[in-house]
Parts: structure tokens; sequence; C-alpha cells
């Protein structure tokens, strides 16, 4: 596995300003409105959601279109010019799971924000791959943080989940209930692809991307967001088996039906259309026109879709427009942060910026998310002790974990109304 982040913002801590607003402790530039919790909320107080932390992590294994032609009846001339995928990431160990790839791109986003974990106050993990169906992914990523403080879940919209988990994070943090989120999203699709089926195998990659939202007084940030959903199309892209309406059974097994399935054009022509239509709707609630987009990050599914919504329908320049499935084919709720990492590396990203997220997938759902960014993003100031304590501070959380799993053991010896029951001694440890 290769760490792979993206260039961070700047580190500082000196009381700069953004956008006339002075910096208080966040690495970022912006400051949450309230860095101890549980505080008062002041309804009066103008309170903003600032994405001031991103990182990705992607596995190091590549799958290029040529290794395809030698599993599946495919051309490297066919995905390239039908898709303009190129070549995908997927992993290559079963220790490689949703929760370590979401992991590891969540603790990058905490490291530009330089923000501690246990100052996170809510983690959702959207994700069409999550480790289990229960517990969510999204609690294992807290453990695995030792995020002590946040609630955690998941997130089922498919590839659409990651602008939906924004627009939570949004409602959570200008609702007072929160003054920071971690939006995390992070798949495994390679394994839940058949990898006899060349409709949808060339498609999908696997990786993980995050932002740290924070509370923050600064105006701009994420201003607007729009949701949707047809579920008279929820057999057009689906995974059968394995939930309450097909539970596993070696039939399922063997017929396949814990695989992927997709009504490609169907879901071609869906995605068309609502990309352009949701980008117009979030611009209209931010009070934007087409012409006052400074880029489009859009669902990385396929050059040709992101041809005929974005540029075509809306006519925004190819320039404004972030692509970058070339190299990692669609990673579902993972592809718009990954591509907003690598947008913001390439420096096509800057203070003041308005930017569009958008994104679509099965269920059918889609949504949008219109950003003024807000946050300085110059590389970061790393020193060696902050790089120590951090990774201090993980190998804590892992030793912690552990304690608590091995005292769980203990008391499961003794009944749960004994004086052994270990209510008291969990509750100090938590
Ligand atoms: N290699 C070679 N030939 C192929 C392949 C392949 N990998 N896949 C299909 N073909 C063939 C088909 O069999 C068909 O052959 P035929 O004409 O002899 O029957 C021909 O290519 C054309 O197939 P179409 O399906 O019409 O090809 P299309 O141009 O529609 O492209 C694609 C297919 C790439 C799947 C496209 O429809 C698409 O991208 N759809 C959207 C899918 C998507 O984005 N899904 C993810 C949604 S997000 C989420 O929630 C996970």
């Amino acid at each position: 596995m290769s760490e792979q982040q993206s260039q961070p913002s700047n580190m500082n801590t000196s009381g700069a300003t953004v956008n006339g607003h002075s910096n208080g402790s966040n690495g970022n530039g912006v400051q949450a409105v309230s860095q101890a919790s549980p505080q008062p909320i002041n309804p009066f107080a103008p309170r903003y959601a600032q994405i001031v932390g991103w990182g990705y992590h992607v596995p190091e294994k590549v799958i290029t279109n040529f290794d395809l032609e030698k599993i599946v009846d495919t051309q490297d001339e066919w995905i390239r010019t039908r898709t303009g995928i190129e070549e995908r990431h997927v992993v290559a160990s079963p220790s490689e799971t949703s929760a370590t790839l979401g992991i590891q791109a969540a603790k990058a986003a905490l490291e530009v924000a330089d923000i501690h974990p246990s100052k996170v106050d809510l983690i959702i993990c959207a994700t069409s791959s999550p480790e289990h169906i229960v517990p969510s992914t999204a609690s294992i990523i807290q453990d695995g943080l030792g995020a002590t403080n946040a609630g955690a879940f998941d997130l089922s919209a498919a590839c659409s989940g990651f602008v939906y988990a924004l627009s939570m994070a949004r409602g959570h943090i200008l609702a007072g209930d929160a003054e920071y989120v971690l939006v995390i999203g992070a798949e495994t699709l390679s394994r839940i692809v058949d990898w006899t089926d060349r409709a949808t195998c060339v498609l999908f990659g696997d990786g993980a991307g995050a932002v740290l939202v924070a509370a923050s007084d600064v105006p701009g940030g994420i201003t607007a967001s729009v949701l949707g959903s047809d579920g008279s199309g929820a057999d057009l892209l689906t995974v059968p088996a394995g939930g309450s309406a097909m539970p596993s059974s070696l039939e399922t097994v063997s017929s396949g039906g814990h695989y992927i399935k997709m009504d490609g054009t169907a879901v071609f022509r869906f995605a068309t259309r609502v990309m352009a239509e949701a980008t117009r709707q979030v611009l209209g609630k931010a009070g934007l026109r087409v012409e006052d987009v400074d880029l489009v990050i859009p669902h990385q599914a396929n050059v040709r879709i992101i041809q005929n919504s974005v540029l075509k329908q809306l006519k925004i320049p190819e320039e404004k427009v972030f692509v970058n499935l070339q190299k990692y084919g669609n990673t579902s709720t993972a592809s718009i942060p990954i591509a907003l990492c690598e947008a913001i590396e390439a420096g096509k990203i800057h203070p003041g910026n308005n930017l569009v997220f958008v994104g679509f997938g099965a269920g059918l759902t889609w949504g949008a998310c219109s950003i003024k960014w807000s946050v300085p993003v110059a590389k970061p100031n790393e020193t060696w002790w902050r790089n120590t304590a951090r990774q201090a501070t993980y190998q804590a959380a892992a030793a912690r974990s552990m304690w608590k799993r091995a005292i769980r053991r203990v008391y499961s010896q003794f009944p749960a109304e004994s004086r052994w029951g270990g209510r008291k001694e969990e509750n100090e440890l938590s």
C-alpha cells in the first residue's frame, strides 16, 4: 500500500486571515466556531460549513486495460474510447478493506487540517462496498482513528453518496450539532465486481477520499446542496443478493447474486440528464450562474457522461471540469474526493473559487453541492515532531482499542448483571 496524500494546505498557526477573518488554531486558516464541546450555540452567530482538510488513499496494485484483455473479452481501445478509463487501482490483500482505505484517507484529511481525531464530532462514511451489513464501516474507521468523541454512520446512496454525505455534514454543522465532521467515501468495488462480466468489471476501481468539514464564521464553504432519487430505476444498477430481499444462500452465491448488475445504457442516459439538471439547480440555490463556476468536479464514471452533460448541456469549458477517471476508473463514493485532492495538487483550486461537486448513482440517486472555497491550499509545513505526535496518537488509538477488546473478553466470563459486569470500567474507558 502506498499512501498517497493530496498536496495539503498550509499548516500555519500564525493567525493569518482568510477572507478578512482571523485564523484560530486550525492549521488551515479557518477557525472552528468552537473547539471545546459541548458549548452552547449562539443561534444569531453566523455559521458556515468549510472544507478544511482533504486526503485520499488508493491501493498500490494497478490493473491496466491491457491486463483486463487477458481476463475478459475486451480491448484497451474499446474501454478508452467508450469510457475514458486506462487503468484502475485494486486491493491486493485481505488486509486491505474499505475501512483501511478510509482510515488512511481520513488521516490525511486530519493532517491537512491539523486537527486531532478526538475533536471530530461525527464520521459519515459513504460507501457502496461496506465492510459488513452491520456494523457500519464508519464505526470501524472511528475506532482506527481513535476519534473517541465522534458519532459514526454509513450512508448508502451509491456513487452519489459523497455528495449526500457532504450535504448531511453541512446540515449538522449549520444546525450547531457538530463542529467537525469527517466525510469519507471508501470503496473496494473489486470485491463485488464479477470479473467475468466485461460490461461492468472494466469500469470500477478501489480507493478512498475524505474531507474534514468544520464549523466556521468565515463566509462561504458548502453553500447549497441538491439531492434526488428515483427508485423506479432501482433495478438498473444493483447487487441483488445479501440483503433482506434475497438473503445469502448457496444459490445466491452460485448464481452470482452478490455481484454488481447494471443496465449500462439506461444508467448512461439517466446520468447525462441529471448531472446537468442537478448542477443548474444547485447553482440556482447558491445564487450563481453557470459562468460563475471556476471548477466542476463530477463523479468520475465515464468521460462521455461528463462530456455530454457538463460540457455540452451546460456549455462549461473543458478547462473548468476536472477529470481523472483515466487513472482510477469509477471509484463510486471515493471518486469526487479523490478528484478534489488531485485538483488541489494540480493547482486548480484557490480561495474564492466557486466549485460544484455533482454525482449520480444507483438508487437511482443524484446530488450536487456548491462550494465557495475559502481555505489556502499551500503545501504543509511538516515538522518531525508533529509527525511523531500524530503517529503516537494513532498507536495509542490502536492500543486503546485492543485493551477495550481484551477487557470485554474478560468481562464476558461473568453474567451481565453481576458486579463484574464491567459497565463501570467500560464507561471509564470511553
Ligand atoms: N469490451 C468490449 N466490448 C464491450 C464491453 C467491453 N468491456 N462492454 C460491452 N461491450 C460491447 C457490448 O457487448 C456491445 O456489443 P454488441 O453491440 O455486439 O451488443 C457494444 O460493446 C456496445 O455496448 P453498449 O453497452 O451499447 O456500450 P456503451 O457505449 O453504452 O457503453 C458503458 C457501455 C460504458 C457501460 C456505458 O453505458 C456507461 O458508462 N454507462 C454508465 C455506467 C455507470 O456509470 N455506472 C456507474 C453508476 S455509479 C454507481 O452507482 C456505482
